[in-house]
């Protein structure tokens, strides 16, 4: 059944762009009021507008690096000033990066991980007490189908994800009980803005889903009777999924790098 999130507040991180702006949309549809995170303020702001016209929800922008010393404190910080109590977050902002890891440039990798996991794990451990406590919102951490195979040649990136999906479905069985829906979403190649960050379009495997598809299979897993602690978006991408864990990593290795090497 269509959870209402009417009356909740829901933190949407990466919500600039591709999969981010789609939960935005998604939940101000459903009634959510939104803090809006990513570092691009003009976007964020004409989101915040568009769905507060077309929902009568209140939606604040934060403009915020989330990789940088101190900017979960500075959501917190926002937070409270505001009044406001966290019912939902979605954890969505991340980058990949693709090359040999001894070429990487070293600050980008530690900017990777301090993003796609260090900001994920530090918002989920901030405001899990009140998402609890409420128990009518949902925690969505994005990992990716990177999550099921070690990635040569993005290797940190494959890396971060596989921690998101391992810690969230540990999170997701430790809050079974509060009522607070937590998956994980792991979608394949999605048509946003993520590949023009990796820097090469030949990093992709499979069809491009598009946002509206991905966001929605994360929306009916939450919205199912029993939330999976876990949702692949696609069917391709499901049965990749269920390959590459079956599969020798002796075969599934050299196979994601021939696919990778571009
Ligand atoms: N697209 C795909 O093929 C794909 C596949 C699997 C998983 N994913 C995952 O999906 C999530 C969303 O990515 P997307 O596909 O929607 O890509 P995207 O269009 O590039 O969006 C990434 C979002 O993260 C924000 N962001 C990046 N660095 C940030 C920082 N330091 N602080 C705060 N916000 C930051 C960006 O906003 P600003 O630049 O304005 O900060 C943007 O809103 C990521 O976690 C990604 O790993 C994507």
């Amino acid at each position: 059944m269509a959870r209402n999130h009417a009356g909740t507040t829901a933190i949407v991180t990466g919500a600039s762009s591709g999969l981010g702006a789609e939960f935005a949309r998604t939940l101000a549809a459903r009634g959510a009021n939104l803090v809006l995170i990513a570092r691009r303020a003009d976007r964020l702001t004409a989101l915040a507008d568009e769905l507060a016209a077309a929902h009568g929800v209140d939606a604040h922008p934060l403009a915020l690096d989330l990789a940088a010393p101190g900017a979960v404190e500075a959501v917190t910080t926002f937070v409270r000033e505001r009044g406001l109590s966290i019912d939902s977050l979605v954890n969505n902002a991340g980058f990949g990066m693709h090359g040999e890891l001894a070429e990487a440039d070293a600050a980008r990798i530690d900017e990777q991980v301090r993003l796609n996991v260090g900001a994920l794990v530090s918002l989920t451990r901030a405001f899990l007490p009140e998402m609890t406590a409420s128990g009518r919102g949902i925690l969505v951490n994005v990992a990716s189908t990177a999550a099921f195979q070690p990635l040569p040649y993005m290797a940190v990136y494959g890396a971060t994800k596989v921690f998101v999906l391992s810690f969230t479905e540990a999170v997701a069985y430790e809050t079974r009980e509060s009522g607070l829906r937590v998956t994980t979403l792991c979608p394949g190649a999605t048509r946003t803005e993520f590949f023009d960050v990796v820097g090469t379009q030949e990093a992709r495997v499979g069809d491009y889903q598009t946002p509206e598809e991905v966001v929605a299979t994360a929306i009916r897993a939450l919205d199912a009777r029993r939330t999976p602690s876990s949702v692949v978006s696609g069917g391709r991408n499901s049965a990749a999924a269920v390959l590459a864990r079956i599969m020798p990593r002796s075969i599934v290795i050299p196979m994601t790098a021939r696919l990778m090497a571009n």
